[in-house]
């Protein structure tokens, strides 16, 4: 704990306090390459959590607006998952995956039970059942 109260007290300050920055507009034109190169980690540093901030600000105004990528793994090469399946192969009823989990796409594999327990959802399977003519 100690070196951790250290880094934050002691070594970010003065740090901090040893970069080359001016306090005036034009003393950012004075400086020379070596106090420029002495920016570059920090500018680093603030620039990475800066973008790091607001693409997690943008992942989650996209959840909350519904706007989330529902599909997280199935052919993400393709531009649109599209299936389709002939009815006369369907021998009594199918299954079909509506929660974009299951390892056997587009057929429910049961995934959603596990998807269900871990976030509070409902999703399920469509059921299409195969009545033959009378
Ligand atoms: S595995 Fe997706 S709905 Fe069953």
């Amino acid at each position: 704990m100690h070196t951790v109260s250290n880094l934050v007290k002691v070594t970010i300050p003065s740090y901090l306090e040893s970069l080359p920055i001016p306090d005036t507009l034009g003393g950012w034109f004075r400086l020379g390459v070596k106090d420029w190169l002495a920016l570059i980690p920090p500018t680093l540093v603030i620039g990475g959590v800066s973008y790091y901030s607001y693409y997690s600000y943008q992942v989650i105004k996209k959840v909350r607006n519904g706007m989330a990528p529902i599909n997280p793994s199935i052919r993400k090469d393709q531009p649109k998952v599209v299936d389709v399946i002939d009815i006369e192969d369907i021998n009594g009823k199918q299954a079909f995956c509506r929660c974009w989990k299951s390892a056997n796409w587009p057929i429910c594999d049961g995934t959603h039970a596990t998807h269900n327990m871990l976030s509070g959802d409902n999703t399920g399977p469509v059921v299409v059942k195969f009545r033959e003519s009378k």
